[in-house]
């Protein structure tokens, strides 16, 4: 069964006079970690925001483990692209939040869950700092702790490293890799960086035409576990140049 399934699914922005998502069907299996890429504007964080509820399709259905997300709760965790962590809460305030909005647990056991959480991101300690002191990498950890609490098996991340620097950003993304093959989780990550995309996925979800009507499944020739030195293989370069190509087509001058 699909972890997530978009059947004949169509959005309108209102005020718009088309649809931004255009009858797309698509799905993902459990485990699975893909990338979406496609050119800015295009859709994509349409695509998250209508699989995490905060829009509604307007027609077409969309599941999660076989079942549509309108009869489910806590189904996915969500990452979005800016306002990570809310200012004036500490760190151990921030990651409390899902925690809270589930219910059911009482403030020590919410205390043990988020101490778990920051040693697992590397974190420990930081419980009762504000997020203004820690740096930019430490943050994303911290809001990856946060979308972990959820305890959903299906994850969207929207652009998570786009405002770190380069060596922070590879470095991240080898530890993402580890935390999913750790975790195990369904991992759907949108990102406008090609090489970002072909070392993390198993396979890229491209953006190739507008309105989205197909994402179109591009498979990365590399195992797991990897390591950067992947990235020199020649197959996976012809690959990278292909997309870029792809994506460069659709920008207009
Ligand atoms: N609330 C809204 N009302 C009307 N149009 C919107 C609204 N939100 C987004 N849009 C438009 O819908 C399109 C898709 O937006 P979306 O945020 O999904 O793009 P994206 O592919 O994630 O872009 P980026 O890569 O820049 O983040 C954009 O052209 C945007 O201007
Ligand atoms: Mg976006």
């Amino acid at each position: 069964m699909s972890q997530l399934e978009f059947e004949h699914v169509s959005y309108q922005y209102p005020g718009e006079d088309f649809d931004i998502i255009d009858d797309l069907s698509f799905s993902v299996e459990p485990g699975s970690f893909h990338c979406i890429i496609g050119v800015s504007g295009c859709g994509k964080s349409t695509i998250f925001r209508m699989t995490n509820g905060l829009l509604q399709p307007k027609s077409g259905t969309i599941r999660v483990g076989g079942e549509p997300i309108g009869a489910q709760k806590h189904y996915c965790g969500y990452m979005p692209q800016k306002d990570l962590l809310f200012p004036w809460r500490t760190i151990g305030e921030n990651l409390a939040l899902p925690l809270e909005i589930m219910g059911g647990l009482s403030k020590a056991e919410r205390r043990e869950r988020i101490d778990d959480a920051l040693a697992d991101v590397g974190l420990e300690g930081c419980r009762d700092k504000m997020p203004d002191e820690l740096s930019g990498g430490m943050r994303q950890r911290a809001a990856f702790a946060r979308t972990m609490l959820t305890g959903s098996d299906l994850l969207l991340l929207d652009e998570p490293f786009s405002a770190l620097d380069f060596l922070t950003r590879i470095s991240m993304q080898e530890w993402l890799l580890g935390q999913w093959e750790k975790h195990k989780k369904t991992i759907l990550f949108i990102t406008h960086d090609v090489e970002e995309a072909v070392f993390l996925s198993g396979s890229v979800l491209a953006v190739t035409s507008t309105p989205i009507h197909i994402l179109t499944e591009v498979p990365v020739p590399a195992a797991y576990p990897r390591t950067r030195e992947c990235l020199t293989h020649p197959d996976m370069v012809a690959l990278r140049e292909d997309l870029i190509d792809v994506l460069r087509k659709q920008v207009r001058p």
